[in-house]
C-alpha cells in the first residue's frame, strides 16, 4: 500500500452519502453474518451472489430467472425470510446446497451497504474468514480505501469495527498508517485494545446476543474463524463472484 494512500472507516450503512465512495475501493464488512455467508457460499462453489435492497427487488429478480439455477436467500432481523430457500447462516451454504447456483441475497444491513457502494471503483467482501486475502489485496491498492462496516440499523456493530481494525493493523504491520482518518484511528485503537481475545469480545457484542436468542452460537463460532479461505469476493456488474 503506497504510504500516501487515504484510509477511512465508515461505521454503518447509513453513515455516509453514496458520492463519498466515488473512485474509492470499498471493503464491505458484515461479520455477523452477511459477508461471512457470501465468502462461504463462494468458497463452496456458488456461481455468484446478487445482493438486493429489499424483498421487492428479490422477488422481481427471482420471477425473471429459472429457479433451477437460482436460490432465494436471506433474513430479516436475523430470522430466515418466509418462503426463501436459505436464511443467513453460513452453515446452510454447504457445497451440496450452493455449488453452481446463483444466490439472490437479501439481508437487514449487509446487502444494503453493498447496494449503497455501487458507485465506487471496486467493492470487496471481507470477513475474518478471508482476512489475509483482503489485506494482501489492499496492500496493492492505488485507490483510496474505505472499510465500510454494515453495522445494525444505523448503529455501530463492534464486531465489524474490530475486523476493520484488524485489517488496518495488518496492513501497517502493527503500525497505524500515517494518514489514517479518525474512523481508521478508532478502529485500530479498538482492535489494539481487544486483540488478545477477539472471539470472546465478539460473543458479547449486541448482535451476537440477538443471534444467540434466534440461532444459537454455532454461527458465532464459525464467523470468528480466521483465514479458512483465500477467496476474494468482488462485485462486478451487480453480481459478487471470485
Ligand atoms: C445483516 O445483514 O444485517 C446481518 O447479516 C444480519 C444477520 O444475518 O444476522
Amino acid at each position: 500500500m503506497s504510504s500516501t494512500i487515504n484510509l477511512d472507516v465508515f461505521f454503518s450503512a447509513q453513515s455516509f452519502q453514496e458520492n463519498e465512495l466515488r473512485n474509492k475501493s470499498v471493503v464491505v464488512i458484515d461479520v455477523l453474518r452477511a459477508t461471512s455467508t457470501i465468502v462461504t457460499a463462494l468458497m463452496n462453489g456458488a456461481k455468484g451472489v446478487i445482493p438486493v435492497e429489499d424483498m421487492g427487488e428479490a422477488s422481481r429478480i427471482s420471477q425473471s430467472v429459472d429457479s433451477d439455477n437460482y436460490l432465494l436467500c436471506g433474513e430479516k432481523d436475523g430470522t430466515k425470510i418466509e418462503g426463501y430457500d436459505l436464511g443467513n447462516s453460513p452453515l446452510e451454504y454447504d457445497r451440496e446446497t450452493v455449488e453452481g447456483k446463483t444466490l439472490i441475497f437479501n439481508t437487514t444491513n449487509g446487502t444494503k451497504a453493498i447496494k449503497k457502494s455501487l458507485g465506487s471503483a471496486r467493492i470487496y467482501m471481507a470477513s475474518f474468514l478471508n482476512l489475509s486475502a483482503i489485506v494482501s489485496s489492499l496492500s496493492a491498492e492505488e485507490n483510496e480505501i474505505v472499510l465500510l462496516c454494515a453495522g445494525w440499523k444505523g448503529r455501530l456493530a463492534l464486531e465489524d469495527v474490530l475486523l476493520a481494525g484488524n485489517i488496518i493493523y495488518n496492513l501497517g504491520d502493527g503500525q497505524l498508517p500515517d494518514d489514517a482518518n479518525d474512523g481508521a484511528k478508532v478502529a485500530y485503537g479498538l482492535y489494539e485494545k481487544y486483540s488478545d481475545d477477539i472471539r470472546s469480545v465478539i460473543f458479547q457484542c449486541n448482535h451476537a446476543q440477538r443471534l444467540k436468542n434466534v440461532v444459537g452460537t454455532d454461527d458465532l463460532d464459525y464467523c470468528c474463524q480466521t483465514d479458512i479461505t483465500d477467496q476474494l469476493p468482488i462485485l462486478h456488474d451487480g453480481i459478487i463472484s471470485i
